[in-house]
């Protein structure tokens, strides 16, 4: 590329004045100023935050008493079988609407049914079923069988006294033993009886 126009552009040297405009000196003491005065208000002002001053609450200061809800209990594990008006289904799975087991005097006997399960002919309201009830020792706290007793009790048209969780750990340790389901009329009859 030697054309007479390139020659001419590498002997010129640059305008003057573009290589040489220096930034204003009002401009530079201006920012020096700004950061000078930055650098003393963090100075003049910083606090250390102790951290007393902080949030000082743990996970459990969140957590909230939960208790047992018995309806919720029940539509969760009895449902499917005993269905939501405690009527059960006829021939196969027995009411607890109305069933001498439930409004038993002593709820103690309702409470050993759920904790052991039933298993063998079982009378119900005059009808006599031989299905498998489930135990529900090992899924159920204390609180929770007693919500669940005091919901079946109070429930279906079902008006008997309440229970509590001190009263199912009572109940609770006078079987520890049994690891059966109880065996229908055989068994309970005599609970009913006391
Ligand atoms: C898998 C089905 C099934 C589930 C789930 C079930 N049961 Fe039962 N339940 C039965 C059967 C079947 C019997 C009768 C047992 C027999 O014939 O020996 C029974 C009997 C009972 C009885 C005594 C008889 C009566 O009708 O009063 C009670 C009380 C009872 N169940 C309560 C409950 C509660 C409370 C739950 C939930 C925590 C529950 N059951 C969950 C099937 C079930």
């Amino acid at each position: 590329m030697t054309t007479p126009q390139f020659l001419q552009q590498q002997r010129e040297h640059p305008e003057p004045e573009e290589s040489g405009r220096p930034v204003p000196r009002l401009v530079l003491i201006l920012i020096g100023g700004l950061l000078a005065w930055a650098m003393y208000y963090l100075y003049a002002h910083y606090t250390p935050m102790p951290s007393l001053v902080g949030d000082n609450r743990v996970a459990e200061d969140f957590t909230v008493a939960v208790s047992a809800d018995g309806a919720q209990l029940y539509t969760a594990n009895c449902v499917a079988c005993h269905q939501a008006n405690g009527n059960g289904l006829p021939g196969v799975f027995p009411p607890l609407a109305n069933s001498e087991w439930v409004i038993a005097r002593d709820p103690g006997v309702v409470t050993q049914i759920i904790l052991h399960g039933v298993e063998g002919p079982l009378t119900v309201a005059g009808t006599t079923y031989s299905g498998i009830m489930p135990n529900f020792r090992d899924t159920f706290s204390d609180a929770e069988v007693a919500a669940v007793v005091n919901y079946l009790r109070t429930h279906f048209g079902n008006a008997a006294t309440q229970t509590d969780a001190a009263h199912v750990a009572q109940v609770r340790a006078a079987t520890e033993q049994r690891s059966t389901p109880w065996n229908g009329d055989e068994d309970l009859q005599p609970l009913l009886a006391q």
